[in-house]
């Protein structure tokens, strides 16, 4: 399946390509290219670099990272500029990124940064850089305890998203990427949460979550292609993510950190309580996401966290404007609302509700 991203307002066009075959339209975008380097991590080039070689058919350089949310940081993003300035990358240079979302955003960042801008090529290997991470043009690092500080608006010229890539991901990963298309489901477009049903714990992959990842990729050029700079509709994506990025970072400097799907899952379970006390939604929407979250084996609690700690890190969130928290809230399976500023007492009840 073939779509097309606007993305307003350059007239720049991103296509993203869904499909087994999706491979065999690399040469189609990677011609007419002084140099071309893919970078990847460790696991995806383990798996994936193989066929990608085979269907670019020429030389490339290539950049491995070590695998992890821990090295999306400024560091490995001023690694890969100096190695792309070591092998005489140019301005008409190509940059084709391999890999998970992590690999998605520090790979479209190095492209914004380098030379002021490069063409880039992205071709995701996880089911969360599938469903969500590749769609849209969000491009970053983190910047100390904070995910995602520094980064850029930089569409890729293409998304070349192949399903099979899935075979090798461990269950946890899947998993992860699950919670992304839950979360679409539940804030926009609930035809996902029927093909979620469809989906047997025991047997995730398959043509059930396919399809619920295409409809996921798809809910999402749609927002994006109606506000691509996030001042109204993107917004509704963010569901689950203050709380949850604010865990994610905290969980990061333990020794058990959450992968960004889960502390999303639990992200969701304590803004869909949220919702609920600020009579957003019914109290069965509540149980219903959580139901759906613990079906996948995904949290919907933590314990490693006070609530002091996570609500300075809300407030530091890029999201936020001065003082005021923007929550991104369900309404309903398939309709969420943004913008919404709630009452303390809740926020904090609702983070308490997920904290054991
Ligand atoms: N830019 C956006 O709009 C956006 C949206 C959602 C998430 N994100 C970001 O995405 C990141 C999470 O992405 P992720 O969950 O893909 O993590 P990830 O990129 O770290 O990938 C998870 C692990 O799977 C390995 N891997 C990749 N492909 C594989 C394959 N085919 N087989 C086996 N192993 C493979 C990777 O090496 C890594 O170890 C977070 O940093 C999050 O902030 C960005
Ligand atoms: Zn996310």
């Amino acid at each position: 399946m073939d779509y097309t991203l606007n993305n307003q307002p350059k007239s720049n066009k991103t296509e993203v390509i869904i499909g087994e075959d999706a491979l065999e339209q690399l040469g189609r975008f990677s011609g007419s290219y002084t140099k071309t380097a893919i970078i990847s991590d460790e696991s995806a080039a383990k798996y994936c670099l193989g066929p990608v070689q085979d269907a670019l058919g020429r030389k490339v350089e290539k950049i491995i990272l070590p695998d992890g949310e821990a090295n999306k940081n400024l560091r490995f993003a001023e690694d890969i500029l100096r190695q792309l300035r070591e092998a005489g990358f140019d301005r008409k240079s190509l940059i084709i990124g391999l890999g998970g979302g992590v690999i998605n955003d520090i790979v479209g960042f190095a492209a914004s940064m380098y030379m002021r801008g490069v063409d880039w090529l992205v071709l995701p290997t996880t089911l969360i850089a599938q469903a969500d991470a590749s769609i849209g043009g969000k491009t970053g690092v983190n910047l100390g305890g904070y995910k995602n500080m520094v980064g850029s608006f930089w569409p890729p010229k293409a998304v070349l998203i192949n399903p099979k890539f899935l075979k090798t991901l461990p269950l946890r990963q899947i998993r992860n990427g699950l919670a992304e298309i839950i979360k679409m489901g539940f804030i926009a477009d609930a035809e996902i949460l029927d093909e979620v049903q469809k989906i047997e714990p025991e047997k995730i992959l398959g043509v059930h979550l396919n399809k619920a990842s295409e409809l996921a990729a798809k809910a999402k050029i749609e927002i994006v292609n109606s506000d691509m700079y996030e001042s109204g509709g993107r917004k509704l994506l963010n569901f689950g993510h203050t709380i949850g990025h604010a865990l994610e970072s905290i969980s990061l400097e333990t020794d058990e950190p959450l992968l960004h799907g889960e502390a999303i899952s639990i992200g969701m379970a304590a803004e869909a309580k949220l919702a609920e006390l600020e009579d957003v939604c019914k109290p069965e929407l509540v149980e219903n996401i959580k139901e759906t979250l613990t079906r996948f084996g995904l949290p919907t609690s933590y314990k490693h966290a006070v609530i002091g700690d996570i609500l300075e890190r809300i407030l530091a969130d890029k999201k936020n404007v001065g003082k005021d928290i923007n929550w991104t809230l369900p309404k309903a399976a398939g309709e969420g609302l943004y913008n919404h500023l709630a009452d303390d007492i809740n926020i904090k009840e609702a983070i308490k509700s997920v904290i054991i």
